[in-house]
């Protein structure tokens, strides 16, 4: 049975009202990355032949963040079961297995969803496989009913459940693995008469049992599995995903000095014996080689940073920052667009922007790519070898070449060429013996006043 196919259905076309959101839920992030991208990392890690997922009215958003990946739109938000007759024209004559998962249960991990596909798989050959799990709060979830042979029988909706089924500890996260061949035709079958009044998925198993088909579970750890349906599942699916992130990054090798404070996202990669100080807030698109610190509360989105490399502490890497090996970026410097190659120094108080900054040059505290002139951004390219003295102003496009040093306080806006000086501010006067004859003049002034 091993070479069964296997497509995938995401369902996504609720509107999540509890959100309280202009924004379609699937959509909200958690981690860095909107939980439809989750739930899709999850499935692709299975090599699934199709995924379709199910949108709703209006959710054009939703359909561009998932391409291009097939999307069917459910017309009007009729029910779980409804949602996914909507992609039977697309899976239908593929046979083999299928997954459903919810775009609004973001954490589920691969492993997991492997483990319901076989099982789904075993020998007994079961029409449906409900992934379970026991929250602390069982609160709104179906609950799985199973029989004294501990085989699934039916699944239950909290609006729907008496007393007895309400204490059932064993919740139904809404992933779910069918047999198409028994899927279709019984999804024909399901009826809205329920207290919602909607065509519930989950009444799947309690029809696949009547027509004489064995049903199954398989249960997986709370966390992974939490639905989101307010801003409060919101942070608790942030806080378990940021816990699982964390873990991950010091099972790599990484150090995190206090783990707690450290904010990563799903796509942040840290090598081997990177050390992150506290309070540090990673965004998406960042990586960090091996060997390399980030100082405490440095703020990174879209940068890679080089083996070695310092960062920090206080510094801000905006997209397109690249850090090469061993350079050092310090504290109060905003980096964007811009290569900061091999062993450069930044250290203080700097605005560097699409810029290249050669190998080993140093730039002084406080200077300042000038990119922006009110219309375009322009480019700074800065040589290997330069010194850029402090408080310089690198009116951009300008370069400076390997090299060339250019004297603190200037403001340059025409190319220096390598190993020139440059230094561009008014000259200094000194007038000897002024600073006697100007005291006295104010003491006079004084005096007479
Ligand atoms: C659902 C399950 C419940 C389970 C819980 C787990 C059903 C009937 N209930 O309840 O057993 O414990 O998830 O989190 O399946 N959706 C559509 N179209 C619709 C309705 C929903 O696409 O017409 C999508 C939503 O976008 C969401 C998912 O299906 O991604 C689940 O819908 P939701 O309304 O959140 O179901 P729950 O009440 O949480
Ligand atoms: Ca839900």
């Amino acid at each position: 049975m091993g070479e069964r196919e296997l497509s995938v259905v995401v369902l996504a076309a609720g509107k999540g009202e509890r959100m309280r959101s202009d924004r379609p839920k699937v959509l909200h992030e958690v981690a860095g990355r909107p939980m439809i991208a989750h739930v899709l990392a999850a499935a692709d890690a299975l090599a699934p032949a199709r995924v379709t997922v199910v949108v709703g009215p209006g959710m054009e958003a939703v359909a561009a963040a998932v391409a291009p990946r097939a999307c069917v739109l459910q017309p009007e938000r009729r029910g779980t079961a409804d949602a996914v007759a909507r992609a039977r024209a697309a899976h239908e004559g593929l046979g083999g297995d299928v997954l459903a998962l919810y775009g609004d249960t973001p954490l589920v991990e691969p492993e997991t969803l492997a483990r319901a596909l076989a099982r789904r798989r075993a020998a007994d050959d079961p029409a449906v496989v409900a992934l379970g799990f026991r929250p602390d709060d069982p609160g709104a979830y179906g609950r799985l009913r199973l029989d004294s042979g501990g085989a699934l029988t039916g699944i239950v909706e909290a609006a729907d459940a008496d007393p007895e089924a309400a204490a059932i500890r064993l919740c139904n996260s809404g992933i779910m693995a069918f047999d198409g061949a028994a899927l279709w035709p019984l999804l024909d079958e399901v009826r809205a008469d329920n207290a919602k009044g909607e065509y519930y998925l989950t009444d799947l198993v309690g029809l696949a049992v009547a027509a004489g088909r064995r049903c199954a579970h398989v249960e997986a750890p709370a966390g992974e599995l939490a639905g989101v349906n307010d801003r409060a599942g919101l942070a608790a699916a942030e806080a378990f995903a940021q816990k699982r992130l964390r873990e991950r990054a010091l099972a790599g090798g990484a150090t995190l000095i206090r783990p707690e404070s450290v904010r990563l996202c799903a796509d942040t990669a840290l090598g081997r014996d990177v050390v992150i100080e506290p309070g540090v807030f990673f965004g998406p698109g960042v990586s960090v080689a091996d060997g390399a610190t980030i100082r405490a509360f440095s703020h990174l989105e879209g940068a890679r940073i080089g083996p070695g490399a310092t960062v920090g502490p206080f510094a801000r890497l905006r997209p397109g920052a690249a850090v090469g090996a061993g350079a050092r970026v310090g504290n109060f410097v905003e980096v964007k667009a811009a290569d900061i190659e091999a062993g450069a120094r930044i250290n203080h108080l700097s605005y560097i922007g699409d810029a290249r900054v050669g190998a080993g040059a140093n730039v002084g505290a406080g200077v300042i790519t000038c990119n922006y002139d009110g219309f375009a951004k322009h480019r700074t390219d800065i040589g290997a070898g330069a010194f850029i003295g402090s408080n310089s102003a690198l009116v951009a496009p300008v370069s400076i070449g390997a090299g060339a040093l250019v004297g603190a306080g200037s403001t340059v806006v025409s190319d220096v060429a390598a190993d020139a000086l440059a230094v561009a501010r008014a000259a200094q006067r000194a007038i000897g013996g002024g600073a006697g004859r100007y005291r006295a003049a104010r003491r006079r002034r004084a005096g007479a006043g």
